[in-house]
């Protein structure tokens, strides 16, 4: 009989707003949703800007498998040698050969004989020159599909267009596509015709009272000034987002991929509720 594998996946976790918001409330989500597997962005947990040893053991300590990363990765030197031992840390593959740590890896799903994959990529559109996300998913497709066809990608990525257009690229041939990075949650969770299910952008899980997690006046002041401003992290209105995933373990394809946010968004003023 057909099974499934479910699949949670945090959005880009900022900063101590994002981690203690995690701390407090993922154990009840986790009880709820009971993934199978959890995967978690972490690129800008460290104050906004790359991690640490301490936040990958705390987000371990809820039990995150594997942790995703993107062009803040590298932001904190002091990760270096720690990427190169810990093969759950993950950090977008495409960057030029040479750069610690891993962009993929495939994994055990506890108390489960399946394997999951998780792909790591970054999008070059308005973002730093680095390698083509798209061959280098090739080749570690390629490598993935000796072990298991239950693949996840994060595809990190400032424009929308780059990032449909990978999940087109490889319909059908992979579980989901999560698109993370511009930290504002996309209306389009979906399933594409080969069985891929997409989202062009998770979320953010951090501080909505915010310009995608920075303080709302120096983010204000960048673009009105024109010029860089010492990068302030904001601590108002945190939410966790969040993107729920089933997928069939006999076909790999997705049976069903939804955004869960913690608290939900309102549109209504509060002076009317
Ligand atoms: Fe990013």
């Amino acid at each position: 009989m057909a099974d499934t594998v479910k699949i949670f996946f945090i959005a880009d976790i900022v900063g101590e707003p994002g981690l203690s918001l995690l701390e407090t409330i993922f154990p009840s989500i986790r009880e709820k949703y009971k993934p199978d597997f959890i995967i978690a962005n972490a690129e800008n947990s460290h104050e906004g800007r790359g991690l640490n040893q301490s936040i990958v053991k705390r987000l371990y300590e809820l039990e995150v498998d594997v942790i995703t990363g993107g062009n803040h990765s590298f932001d904190k030197w002091k990760i270096f040698s720690y990427m190169k031992t810990d093969d759950r840390l993950l950090r977008p593959l495409n960057y030029p050969k040479g750069n610690s740590g891993y962009g993929y890896g495939v994994y055990p799903i506890k108390n489960r004989d399946e394997k999951v994959a998780v792909l790591n990529l970054q999008g070059r559109t308005f973002m730093q020159a680095i390698d083509d996300p798209f061959s280098a998913s090739d080749w570690a497709l390629s490598k993935i599909r000796e072990e298991t066809n239950l693949i996840f990608v994060d595809f990190h990525a400032e424009a929308t267009a780059e990032k449909l257009a990978y999940a087109w690229y490889v319909d059908g041939t992979v579980s989901a596509v999560v698109g993370t990075h511009t930290h504002i949650p996309t209306a389009d969770a979906r399933i594409l015709p080969g069985g891929t299910g997409y989202i062009t952008d998770a979320g953010m899980t951090g501080p909505f009272d915010s310009v995608i997690g920075m303080d709302k006046q120096t983010s204000i002041k960048r673009f009105t000034l024109g010029t860089p401003q010492r990068y302030k992290i904001a601590d108002k209105d945190n939410r966790m987002c969040g993107v729920l995933m089933e997928i069939d373990s006999e076909s790999n394809k997705c049976l069903s991929i939804k955004s869960v946010i913690y608290p939900e968004f309102s549109n209504t003023s509060s002076k009317n509720e």
